[in-house]
């Protein structure tokens, strides 16, 4: 399993941190067996894994039970946690559910947004922190680009910088110009993880789902699909069912 500091030595030495949701033994075994850097249990999950509309709809319970799942399928590997919405809304409930994830196997946790004193008391207590700006799904209103007007780049430029001085190891950046994904990540020293933040961030993150093509629908414009394992799971079943129509 690569530590926190191999994967800071990975940015130092200009080489790519390859990250990729998973939220299940199975697919966990799978990211593993293909030599991933690392697993997130994004909140996402509540979409891809459960069906809801928004990441704010599941909590602790959820965030617990599949980080569990993941850390039995990828033993050997660096797992992140996402707090989900309301997790980290104070710096004592956040430190407390923090805990949990870790108890649970995650070996770091992802937190939305520049809440210093959140990220402050989970490092004081020795809970390495991946940051997470730009487009933020737990309170974003729209899904648009974020970083467009001078205001959000200088915001979204200000709260990489300050995350950064507080010792987050690694930041996503999502869904943000491609010019501001590259001068966060030259004037950062915490890792950038870009989806949707164009090539040269230190590493790129991508939905599980999204990247096997296992829902079936449409995926952000910015992922891309590299299997289309729905098609072959419907081929799959439908052959299944010829064959029990057979006998
Ligand atoms: O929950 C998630 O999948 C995420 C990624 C989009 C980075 O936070």
């Amino acid at each position: 399993m690569l530590s926190i500091k191999e994967i800071q030595n990975k940015k130092k030495n200009g080489e790519k941190v390859s990250v990729i949701t998973a939220y299940d033994f199975a697919f966990a075994k799978m990211a593993e067996a293909a030599h991933i850097d690392q697993i997130l249990v994004g909140d996402s999950l509540a979409n891809v894994m459960l069906g809801y509309s928004s990441t704010r709809e599941i909590g602790m319970n959820e965030m617990i039970i599949f980080t569990r799942g993941v850390s039995k399928g990828a033993p050997n590997t660096h797992i992140i946690s996402d707090m989900p919405y309301l997790s980290d809304s104070n710096p004592t409930l956040a430190l407390e559910n923090a805990k949990l994830l870790l108890d649970a196997g995650a070996h770091s946790v992802k937190l939305e947004g520049a809440k210093e004193d959140v990220i402050e008391i989970l490092l004081k207590n020795n809970i390495p922190v991946m940051g997470h700006l730009g487009l933020l799904p737990q309170t974003a209103k729209s899904f648009k680009q974020f970083g467009k007007t001078s205001e959000e780049a200088d915001q979204l430029l200000k709260d990489a910088m300050t995350i950064d001085k507080l010792g987050v190891y690694s930041m996503v950046l999502e869904h943000v110009p491609e010019t501001l994904g590259t001068l966060i990540s030259h004037r950062v020293s915490a890792v950038t993880i870009g989806i949707g933040a164009g090539e040269s961030t230190d590493g790129q993150v991508l939905v599980l789902h999204d990247v096997l093509g296992l829902n079936g629908g449409k995926i952000p414009p910015f992922a891309k699909k590299f299997a289309n394992i729905f098609e072959i799971g419907v081929q799959g079943i439908s052959d299944y069912i010829q064959s029990i129509a057979k006998k």
